[in-house]
């Protein structure tokens, strides 16, 4: 598509490096047979797209054996398969004001399915997470802490080590969702001592969509959420113990993750810890920009404060889906509005009435693009 400048990175990355697409072909054509079932040379192939593209991410996310990575389609499916795996009936389970839907709802749902306790520690208007209290909810029986790495709302970028040093002071068990930083923050997780950590492929690391993952640590029984073939142990009724067969039934998406393989050579090549300063600097300059504009509230981190690349914001006014589309209709600039699957956040904004704007950079965006969005808004804001 010509003529749009792409400010929804944080729903998905595009462009995607023109590697990814390329990849995806060339898997298509040469290796499109279905990976671990069958010995003929086509099948291997395509098994050696998985294997090239777990490893991949392995390097770039710390994790020391590749299988204990599995694929998923996305974010929410790996965050649902560590939820419902590991929490049992009658647990108590330590989440943020910060997460997202697919977070939130998987814990309501064992709420109301498993007698499941669920306690979301509060978030300031920054988006920063208040520990104090969260040392407070721990009880005897918690056994999950499920966190956002960052705040797809406000931005905020969460303490994990602090939060990984609490769970397990209190046996308890940390889940992360990396949906906004997989590839965007530099992100390790030995160094983190994070034990199930849940990433798209399809934002940061720059793949297709249809492509995620779940890191689960060696020690962890989590139960599957999908029982099924897997063209191992086939005369056994059980799903199979052995790492990723175990979380991984059915046909896998080989075209998509071997774009996510090439996604995550890009992102490596760039390396996380460049992408972050190279959009923590437009979305100061955006906050820059957008502050000379009567009428303008920003959400989230101050300026200057650490952020990852998006800025929500409102304007007198002016109702936030009108913003949205007048910004896409007049001026061909994408950015997401309305609530963004996060109502915690946005209570926690004082945002839960308006709704937000949200623009998001990525790692190809330019500094002319945060100009236009600048331009665009003040010159809405003047027709109020
Ligand atoms: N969770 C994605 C977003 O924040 C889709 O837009």
């Amino acid at each position: 598509m010509q003529d749009i400048i792409y400010l929804d990175h944080a729903a998905t990355s595009w462009p995607k490096p023109p590697a990814v697409a390329e990849a995806m072909v060339n898997a298509l054509q040469q290796s499109g047979a279905n990976p671990g079932r069958g010995s003929h040379r086509m099948a291997v192939s395509a098994s050696r797209v998985l294997f090239g593209a777990r490893k991949s991410i392995a390097n770039l996310l710390g994790i020391h054996n590749a299988n204990d990575i599995s694929f998923t389609a996305n974010t929410t499916e790996a965050l649902n398969i560590a939820i419902q795996g590991w929490v049992r009936h009658g647990d108590h389970v330590i989440a943020t004001m910060a997460e997202h839907n697919s977070v939130r709802r998987p814990l309501e749902y064992l709420r109301r399915t498993r007698c499941v306790e669920v306690d979301y520690v509060g978030v300031d208007q920054n988006g920063d997470v208040d520990l104090a209290q969260m040392q407070r909810m721990f009880k005897p029986n918690t056994r999950l802490v499920v966190c956002t790495h960052s705040s797809n709302l406000l931005g905020s970028i969460l303490p994990i080590g602090e939060i990984a040093l609490l769970a397990h002071k209190h046996k308890a068990t940390l889940l992360v969702d990396a949906a906004q930083s997989a590839g965007i923050l530099p992100l390790n997780v030995r160094q983190l001592e994070i034990d199930m950590l849940a990433f798209p492929g399809h934002k940061g690391l720059l793949g297709p969509q249809g492509t995620g993952g779940l890191y689960i640590g060696p020690e962890l029984d989590v139960q599957p959420l999908i029982h099924g073939g897997t063209g191992s142990q086939s005369e056994a009724i059980e799903q199979p113990l052995i790492r990723p067969d175990r979380y991984e039934a059915g046909t896998p998406n080989t075209v998509g993750i071997a774009g996510l393989e090439a996604g995550v050579r890009h992102v490596s090549s760039l390396d996380p810890a460049q992408i972050y300063q190279h959009e923590w600097g437009l979305i100061q300059h955006m906050m820059n920009g957008l502050s000379s504009i009567k009428g303008i509230h920003m959400l989230g981190p101050k300026p200057d404060q650490p952020r990852t690349g998006l800025l929500s914001f409102t304007l007198e006014g002016c109702d936030s889906a009108q913003l949205a589309f007048q910004l896409d209709r007049r001026f061909g600039i994408a950015v997401r509005a309305g609530f963004h699957c996060s109502p915690l956040a946005h209570e926690s904004a004082g945002t839960t009435a308006s709704g937000a704007v949200r623009a998001s950079v990525g790692y190809s965006t330019t500094k002319d693009e945060v100009n236009a969005l600048i331009e665009a808004v003040q010159e809405l804001a003047n027709m109020e």
